[in-house]
């Protein structure tokens, strides 16, 4: 049987893709600018279920006399091992104090004890205990649904950007008209036509079966972007959190770097040994996470369990209590005092350090498309992120990208008329909604297994073999059949795994989160990988 999923028209000055703290604070900071803008903010699901919803750490900012911005900068570039941007880290961190500044004029109240974390000389992370992104989302979406200039789509998925490529221009340089967006509660294309385009998906630890993130973070600003001719890269830096929780019920539960923060020790499941004095004898416990991650990664495979030990039995249970009170509710439900028992973790895949390339403003290759939070690619994070970076870099991007589209919104597109609406006429339910979970599935394992922690080229090979035979299936399967929401992220995913794997195989060394063990040295030179579908191919 066909059908046609063809919806409405609808315009806006600015379409936001994305309700994290990226694309929550960017609207409140336009509305702040230009009061009488209407804004379109689309979001997948509820609107405040997303990565910065989960946050627990907090955000880096310097406020303490013996710390300084320099230190901030200096541990920046030491964790992102020899490719993070220069100009960048100290841009960001320059703002960082004015971020903590604009999160507090919300208003959100940051606990009086700044935190410590993996990778950090001093204490500069600012928290609301271990609910530091629940606290923040919930605030400013608050904010955000009182706002008449705010038009928020919940359960609607942007599918693909709308472009326009001008037939006698040179510069070959795309312009961004709007989205089309999938209303999946009535099962209708519709397209959003805008001014300006500002993704704010966030990140794909989807791609991998251990990982961090909610449902949601399933890359598809990296895919939409790609597809539209822009830009990404550094994608094979997929950073893993050294403690996800393992247990059976409760599967992407962090236990933050903050407990190693307060004295945390991780311990072999065993020997009950400690053993990071062995990989960073300096740091130990709070080396950067590429490094924890590794050593647990090997723990494991000496060890007869999967998972390792992490252990703040020496804190008090009042303090524990206080410090971490969602943490230890939620080990309280599944039987575990970490006040007496030690936590069983596993790294996880937690954070996109690559991306699509942006400045520090958000601005990408194509007109009127910007990109801000962790969809994007700064040189922030180089090949390692910082801990508590990520929020710092999405609340000053969101600013700063309110500023500059400002200048978008005052320049009317003449491109507007020739936009086409989705109409094609397409069969219906061709797979079954367990065949989308089954690839989904599978390459999830694949993609753990052989593009996680430690990489080969002959798995990274068979993996891309694989990965080539499903992006094939489901390209067909797409041009023909109407799509859902679990399908639109599937071919998301499959996109992601493929540039991340395409990179990793071209890295030939190991650095920061991309770890060879085929390449053991890093190269002399430090250089990014860039790919684009215009220019560089990688697919
Ligand atoms: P997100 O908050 O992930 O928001 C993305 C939004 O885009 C979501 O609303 C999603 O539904 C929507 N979306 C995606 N695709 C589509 C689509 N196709 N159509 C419509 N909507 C779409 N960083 C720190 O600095 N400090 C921390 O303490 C910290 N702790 C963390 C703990 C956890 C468990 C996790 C997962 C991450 C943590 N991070 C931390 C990282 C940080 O939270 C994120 O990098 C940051 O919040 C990203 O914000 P964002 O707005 O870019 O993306
Ligand atoms: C954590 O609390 O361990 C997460 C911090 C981060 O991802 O920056």
């Amino acid at each position: 049987m066909n059908t046609s999923q063809q919806g409405k028209t609808f315009e806006f000055d600015v379409l936001v893709i994305g309700s994290g703290l990226a694309g929550l604070h960017y609207c409140m900071q336009m509305i702040r600018l230009q009061p009488n803008i209407r804004i379109a903010l689309i979001s997948k699901t509820n609107a405040d279920e997303c990565n910065s919803r989960y946050a627990q750490g907090g955000i880096a900012s310097v406020s303490m006399p013996e710390d300084s911005l320099e230190s901030h900068i200096s541990d920046t570039l030491d964790s992102g091992d020899g490719l993070c941007y220069a100009p960048t880290v100290e841009c960001m961190i320059r703002q960082a104090p004015s971020a903590i500044k604009q999160l507090q004029d919300y208003p959100i109240q940051f606990s009086e004890t700044l935190a410590k974390e993996g990778g950090h000389s001093h204490r500069r992370i600012f928290n609301c205990g271990d609910q530091t992104g629940l606290t923040i989302i919930e605030t400013i979406l608050e904010s955000v649904r009182l706002q008449p200039q705010i038009h928020l789509f919940e359960d609607h998925i942007a599918v693909n950007l709308i472009t326009h490529y001008h037939p006698h221009r040179t510069d070959n340089q795309g312009e961004v008209l709007g989205a089309y967006i999938l209303d999946c509660t009535h099962n209708r294309i519709h397209t959003f036509v805008s001014k300006s385009v500002v993704l704010a998906t966030g990140g794909a630890g989807k791609t991998y079966r251990y990982t961090t993130n909610p449902m949601v973070a399933t890359g598809d600003g990296v895919a939409m972007a790609y597809r539209a001719g822009a830009r990404v890269g550094n994608m094979e830096f997929y950073q893993f959190h050294p403690t996800l929780l393992h247990h059976h019920s409760l599967n992407n539960f962090l236990i933050s770097e903050a407990v190693r923060g307060e004295g945390g020790l991780l311990k072999n499941a065993d020997t009950g040994a400690r053993f990071m004095a062995q990989y960073a004898p300096e740091q130990l416990e709070l080396a950067t996470r590429d490094v924890v991650s590794r050593a647990i990664f090997n723990e494991m495979e000496q060890s007869h369990h999967n998972f390792v030990y992490l252990d703040i039995t020496h804190q008090s249970k009042a303090f524990l209590k206080k410090r971490f009170p969602q943490i230890y509710t939620t080990l309280i439900s599944i039987g575990i005092d970490m006040s007496q028992d030690m936590i069983p973790v596993v790294p996880a895949a937690h954070y996109q350090c690559g991306g699509i390339l942006t400045d520090v403003d958000g601005r990408t290759d194509l007109k009127r498309l910007y990109a801000i939070g962790e969809v994007a690619f700064t040189g922030l994070h180089g090949a390692n992120r910082l801990a508590s970076n990520s929020l710092l870099e999405t609340v000053v991007m969101a600013s700063n990208a309110a500023h500059c589209t400002l200048n978008d919104i005052s320049k009317p597109c003449k491109a507007w008329d020739a936009i086409p609406t989705w109409n094609s006429p397409r069969e219906v339910n061709a797979r079954r909604a367990s065949q989308i979970n089954a690839h989904w599935r599978s390459l999830r394992g694949e993609m753990t297994s052989y593009a996680g922690i430690v990489r080969t080229e002959a798995g990274l090979y068979d993996l891309l073999q694989l990965i080539e035979r499903r992006h094939k299936i489901i390209d067909e399967y797409y041009w023909k059949h109407c799509i859902t929401r679990d399908f639109i992220e599937l071919r998301n995913i499959v996109l992601n795994a493929e540039l991340i794997v395409r990179a990793a195989l071209a890295r030939r060394e190991s650095r920061g989160g991309h770890f060879r063990e085929d390449f053991p040295q890093k190269n002399t030179r430090a250089q990014e990988s860039i790919a684009s579908l215009n220019a560089n191919p990688l697919l």
